[in-house]
């Protein structure tokens, strides 16, 4: 008897089927198999059972790659024709939230979703209401937090042991507002502990082809560094250094998790002199046995039969997008402090790169 649950994935480039080469190899442990299809094929009691592209030539490789033979190129046939317990939508960000509202319409049980969710949070809100009121499971494309050695510094750092927050700074390099930023801003809501961001301040470059007009920016900016302020007084820092490390800063030691997860490195005072250094060095390698995708498809499968707790709530998702909103909108104010709160549902940021969005 099959009693797995069926999945597919919708749009089959490099993050639904295809994790180039370079990444695959480069990838600390811990990140693959990061293709939607690849983790959903390594998942326990799933079967990947279609494939959607609007491109026939992905659609093919995509096949022959991963061995699906039911394709589609049109996602709302296949929406129609099978009945798909789960949907994994790797498209750019200008129709996820069309097809993710089509799938729900459609009966599944759950989503997974690539992030930037949305190009606003109007659009986001609409989502989450769907999802909210069919009762669909939902995990994102933020992948940090199905990372182990992430739980164990937030765990390590809430245990009080180092005393107390006082600021999460994320280095990912000056990098783009909705093609990286949104992995950022959700580190520096996780670790911070908080509900709400109070103010942000940014500085952000915008391209030279952007159009930025009332309530509309047609660009994905990269933004240099931002400054948050947290509800709980927590301060989020947005690094121009590169790494893509993030160090927790504690009032009596500091805990970073380095190189996108492979280590963990806790620094202490030394315990038989007074002394403001930070003497004490710990590293903790992390061993991971399932990749931070796996681990988000099958926390989804979870949510599906046994009804868990998901590791990402709607209202972070959307307080992470208000966050970086409100960096560019800082920005457009010459830098001043920006209301979180004050972010206009919407407001739409495109993502655009080119010809591409985020
Ligand atoms: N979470 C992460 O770590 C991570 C990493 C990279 C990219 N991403 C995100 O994943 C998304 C996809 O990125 P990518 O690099 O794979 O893009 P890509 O351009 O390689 O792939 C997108 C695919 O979607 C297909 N598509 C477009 N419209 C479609 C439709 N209506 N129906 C079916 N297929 C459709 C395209 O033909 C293309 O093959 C982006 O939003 C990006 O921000 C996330």
């Amino acid at each position: 008897m099959n009693n797995k649950l069926t999945a597919a994935v919708i749009g089959c480039g490099r993050m639904g089927a295809f994790t180039r080469p370079e990444l695959e190899y480069s990838m600390p442990k811990g990140w693959t198999p990061h293709n939607h299809a690849a983790a959903i094929k390594a998942a326990e009691n799933i079967e990947l059972a279609a494939l959607s592209d609007i491109s026939e030539e992905v659609l093919q490789a995509a096949s022959a790659r991963h061995n699906v033979l039911t394709i589609y190129t049109d996602y709302r046939v296949m929406l129609n024709e099978r009945k798909l317990d789960i949907v994994t939508v790797a498209t750019r960000t200008d129709v996820r939230p069309k097809i993710i509202k089509e799938a729900i319409a459609a009966g599944v049980k759950g989503v997974h979703a690539e992030k930037p969710l949305s190009q606003s949070v109007e659009q986001a809100k609409e989502i989450f209401d769907l999802l909210r009121s069919a009762g669909i499971a939902f995990t994102y494309g933020v992948y940090r937090r199905y990372i182990k050695v992430y739980q164990q510094a937030k765990e390590l750092c809430e245990s009080g042991e180092l005393g107390e927050l006082w600021q999460v700074s994320v280095s990912f390099g000056k990098t783009q507002l909705l093609w990286n930023l949104p992995h950022v801003a959700d580190l520096l809501l996780y670790f911070s502990g908080a509900k709400r961001a109070e103010w942000v301040t940014g500085v952000v470059r915008f391209s030279a082809d952007s159009n930025i007009a009332e309530g509309y920016i047609d660009d994905d900016p990269v933004v240099e560094t931002a400054t948050v302020m947290f509800e709980n007084g927590v301060i989020g820092i947005i690094n121009a250094a590169g790494g893509l490390s993030v160090k927790l800063s504690l009032t009596g030691g500091e805990i970073t998790v380095g190189a996108d997860g492979s280590w963990l490195e806790i620094c202490r005072p030394n315990r038989h002199i007074r002394t403001p250094y930070y003497y004490d060095k710990q590293i903790v390698t992390s061993q991971p046995v399932k990749s931070a995708m796996q681990v988000a498809i099958e926390e989804l499968r979870d949510q599906i039969i046994s009804s868990i707790t998901p590791s990402i709530t709607f209202s972070e998702v959307i307080e992470a997008q208000r966050l970086l909103y409100a960096v560019v909108l800082s920005e457009l104010k010459g830098g001043a402090r920006f209301s979180v709160t004050d972010v206009p549902d919407n407001f739409i940021i495109t993502g655009r790169t080119g010809n591409l969005f985020a």
